[in-house]
């Protein structure tokens, strides 16, 4: 016992130092460890002789990025050449091992025998002092990090620090985001289930009240006007009726898309089309429904106004969106449109459904502005009434 005491105390130095050589985590290590500054590098020169007059000689070393920080130890994994000297067929028998520990107070030079380094690299040697932490493994420099020079090891390690800090925060920001986008889908889950609950109680206001329809003929008699609406939960409905109140007999149906088949809205010459947008940014279901319909038809030569109802408050970022989802499967098909309405008054951040600095027709904010829907209507009703 007092015979390792004494070879672990030569390896070492002493305890009192504030870096040396140990063993390692397991045989085939050796341990280097650091209880105060930071340690950059630590660069190992070993040269000796077999039995039978062989030279060894050569370096390797282990560049820390980042720096090993005080209070820590690393073990680290020998190259093969260097086992080949200590415990090869045939070992050096003579030799010596010099360390360059390169840490912020510069380099400092350790001078090993043969003896104590291989008892260490047995598990049998000097022990790690105190209870320092253990990093990790670390296999020797490839020759991209041997080359970065002694003067630019402090920058290195800052640089890697950095990284990983960044990629750490990276990290934090990603899981935070989704945590965000699962909190928001589940609130929006939830407002769909509120919506359709409100809905599912006031089936008066809810449309489509003729269940869906038989679209292999046509439903309507020809006429010359008419409005058709989707609506989830009554409001566009509420604003379909408004409308035609306002024209009287100049309109001759008001449908809900789901009671009609989409070829009967080629008939008219005016149509006035309602939709409200769900789903952050989507056109409601029915009108989506028949989008490919709607794309077959031929609407050269016809007029069609919109009008659209949105949240400006709940989604500011995708208010009446869907507005501009319909106009432009009308216009694709040869529709000219008219009712495109100033956006003074209304509250939101960012709409598909602008051209020229207006919305593309009408628009109705039930949830926020609906002292001005009535106004609304009979404004933009008596704008068509001029332009059609
Ligand atoms: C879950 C949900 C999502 C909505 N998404 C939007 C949206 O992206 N943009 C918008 O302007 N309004 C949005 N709204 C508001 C509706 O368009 C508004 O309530 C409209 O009046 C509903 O019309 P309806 O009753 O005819 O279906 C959303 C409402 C709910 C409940």
């Amino acid at each position: 016992m007092a015979v390792l005491d004494k070879l672990n105390a030569m390896i070492s130095k002493s305890t009192s130092s504030s870096l040396g050589l140990s063993r390692g985590e397991r045989g085939g290590h050796l341990g280097v460890w650091v209880k105060r500054g930071e340690l950059y590098r630590v660069a190992f020169h070993y040269q000796g002789q077999t039995k039978t007059g062989k030279v060894f000689s050569g370096h390797f070393s282990y560049t820390f990025g980042p720096a090993v920080n005080s209070g820590c130890f690393q073990s680290l994994e020998m190259p093969r050449s260097f086992k080949e000297f200590l415990v090869g067929k045939e070992p050096a028998k003579t030799g010596s091992i010099t360390v360059d520990f390169i840490s912020e107070g510069g380099k400092n030079s350790k001078s090993y025998e043969l003896r104590p380094i291989l008892l260490c690299y047995r598990q049998k040697g000097a022990f790690i002092p105190g209870e320092l932490c253990h990093r990790a493994w670390l296999m020797p420099d490839t020759a991209e990090l041997a080359s970065i020079k002694e003067n630019d090891l402090k920058a290195h390690s800052e640089k890697i620090k950095a990284e990983l800090e960044e990629k750490r925060k990276k990290e934090e920001a990603e899981k935070r985001a989704q945590e965000e986008a699962a909190k928001k889908a589940a609130e929006e889950a939830a407002k769909v289930a509120a919506a359709k609950a409100a809905a599912a109680s006031k089936p008066a206001a809810t449309a489509a009240a003729s269940g869906p329809v038989d679209r292999s003929k046509p439903t309507l008699p020809n006429g010359k006007m008419i409005v058709v609406y989707g609506s989830s939960t009554g409001n566009t409905k509420n604003v379909a009726d408004a409308v035609k109140a306002e024209f009287g007999e100049a309109v001759d149906h008001v449908k809900n898309i789901t009671e009609i088949h989409p070829a009967d809205l080629a008939q008219f010459e005016k149509v006035i089309v309602g939709v409200p947008t769900w789903h952050i940014g989507e056109i409601q279901e029915d009108w989506g429904a028949v989008l490919p319909e709607i794309e077959a038809l031929n609407f050269q030569g016809k007029k069609v106004a919109v009008f659209g109802l949105g949240d400006g408050k709940g989604y500011p970022e995708t208010y009446v969106d869907a507005m501009a989802e319909l106009v432009e499967k009308f216009e694709k098909k040869g529709a000219k449109l008219i009712g495109m309405w100033p956006t003074e008054g209304y509250e939101f951040k960012k709409s598909k459904a602008l051209r020229d600095g207006k919305f593309l027709g009408l628009v109705i904010d039930v949830e926020n502005q609906d002292h001005l829907s009535d106004k609304r209507v009979k404004a933009w009703v008596a704008q068509l009434q001029k332009e059609l």
